[in-house]
């Protein structure tokens, strides 16, 4: 061991507290140094292929230079501003492109700097607009089972508690939570009635859930469905937006377009904490008023941060120049390819699946959900063969950059069939 990595760790151990960790059992954290494309340097001077897109963010690759420059020029031009009564080119930019480029109708843009922000903005719009228009009791919201949303509370809410939220379960306001079938959806509006506010869901792709994928069809089911109970529908694209699922958006897969559009982790290339909340110009005029009382009270003090805006419109110019969304699809292709001709069966026995440059199977495990004790075990195994891999419970799944050359891809598979050998 390196001295640098053993100081590095003593000074986290004593200090730092992780997400998503238990410390009772795991102490041993990677020491990254440097990140370029999709490498990860250690201290120690060894290389991880980031198979995962570090937390499924890192878009085209680490440090893409052209990120690097735009976010380099707007710190030096206009670091940070507030945006309560202030704007600035960067975000009113950034909004004009996002709303050439999302889905029909989606024509606001509200800024602000997680994923799980980004959905508590949609809730929470959902909620005060059914105010605003006369129907107080509307307050129910029907989600996933399987569905993650974020840690804040109201994304807890609407996420499924099992295994996450349990501590927090008491608090969390009332969620009918439905399979993801059209049949299971209309159930729950018809029983819900008029206290039913709307719908959430991750499309395509339920991803911390354990990557399970839908057909666009029942996107389409959904569209139709909340389209005749007259209520809204959240699509929470913080993970599949800007390329991961081979198109610019999942609901572009299925050709339809949801009434909020929630985005994060890839709107800044994976380089910066921003998101935002699109809705439709009908949910902006139900805020508008002459009574200070009815506006949207939310947000935060970095919201629509210039520097973050920047490296939007920076990410943005690269998914059209550098195709990423086809880049992506491609990277997802090759892992797949690889891992279906190791497989005697192609895969089949072990739900070998794909959606755009996302690639899942089911270890041969009895253990499943992400608590599972082999987790940890298998992420250093993965190490110990130069990938970066963090198994959601049973679920092994690969989400590269776009850069990820071919022969990246092809040891991210034979790492991912070493893991599976290893179960
Ligand atoms: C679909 C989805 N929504 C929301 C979130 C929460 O995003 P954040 O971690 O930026 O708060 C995540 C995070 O993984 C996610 O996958």
């Amino acid at each position: 061991m390196s001295s640098r990595r053993e100081r590095l760790l003593e000074r986290d151990a004593a200090h730092v507290w992780h997400p998503y960790t238990q410390h009772g059992l795991e102490t041993d954290f990677l020491p990254v140094a440097a990140a370029r494309d999709a490498t990860l340097t250690l201290t120690d001077g060894r290389e991880l292929i980031d198979g995962i897109s570090s937390w499924w963010a890192c878009l085209h690759g680490h440090s893409h230079p052209r990120m690097v420059d735009a976010i380099s020029a707007q710190l030096g031009e206009l670091d940070h501003v507030l945006f309560g009564g202030a704007t600035h080119e960067p975000a009113v930019r950034l909004a004009e492109e996002l709303v050439e480029i999302a889905p029909e109708g989606l024509s606001r843009v509200f800024y602000s700097d997680n994923g799980s922000t980004a959905i508590e903005v949609a809730l929470k719009m959902v909620v005060q607009s059914w105010l605003h228009r006369g129907e107080p009791q509307r307050r129910v919201f029907v989600a996933l089972e399987h569905g993650y949303h974020g840690d804040t509370f109201g994304a807890m809410a609407v996420g499924d508690p099992d295994p996450f939220f349990l501590p927090f379960q008491e608090m969390l306001f009332e969620v009918r939570r439905v399979p993801a079938d059209a049949a299971a959806l209309r159930a729950a509006f018809e029983e819900l009635g008029d206290r039913a506010a709307g719908f959430l869901c991750e499309p395509l792709i339920q991803a911390a859930g354990g990557m399970l994928m839908q057909s666009p069809e029942y996107l389409r089911e959904v569209r139709a469905i909340c389209d005749a109970a007259g209520v809204p529908w959240i699509a929470d694209e913080v993970m599949t937006g800007f390329g991961r699922t081979g198109a610019l958006f999942a609901c572009d897969k299925a050709g339809v377009a949801p009434d909020y559009l929630c985005l994060a982790k890839g709107l800044t290339g994976g380089n910066f904490p921003l998101s935002v909340t699109l809705a439709g110009e009908a949910t902006f005029e139900a805020f508008l008023s002459e009574d200070r009382g009815r506006a949207f009270f939310h947000g935060h003090t970095f919201t629509a941060n210039p520097v973050g805006c920047a490296a939007g419109l920076a990410s943005l110019a690269i998914c059209r120049d550098e195709s990423t969304p086809a880049k992506l699809d491609r990277v997802g292709a090759r892992v797949e390819a690889r891992l279906a001709a190791a497989f005697d069966d192609g895969g089949a026995s072990r739900d070998l699946r794909r959606t755009g440059g996302i690639v899942a199977f089911q270890l041969p495990s009895a253990e499943s959900g992400y608590l599972a004790s082999a987790a940890p075990r298998l992420r250093a195994l993965a190490v110990e063969h130069g990938v970066l891999l963090r198994p959601l419970g049973d679920v092994l799944y690969a989400m590269p950059p776009a850069c990820t050359t071919d022969a990246e891809c092809d040891r991210i598979a034979d790492a991912m069939l070493v893991l599976d050998a290893a179960v």
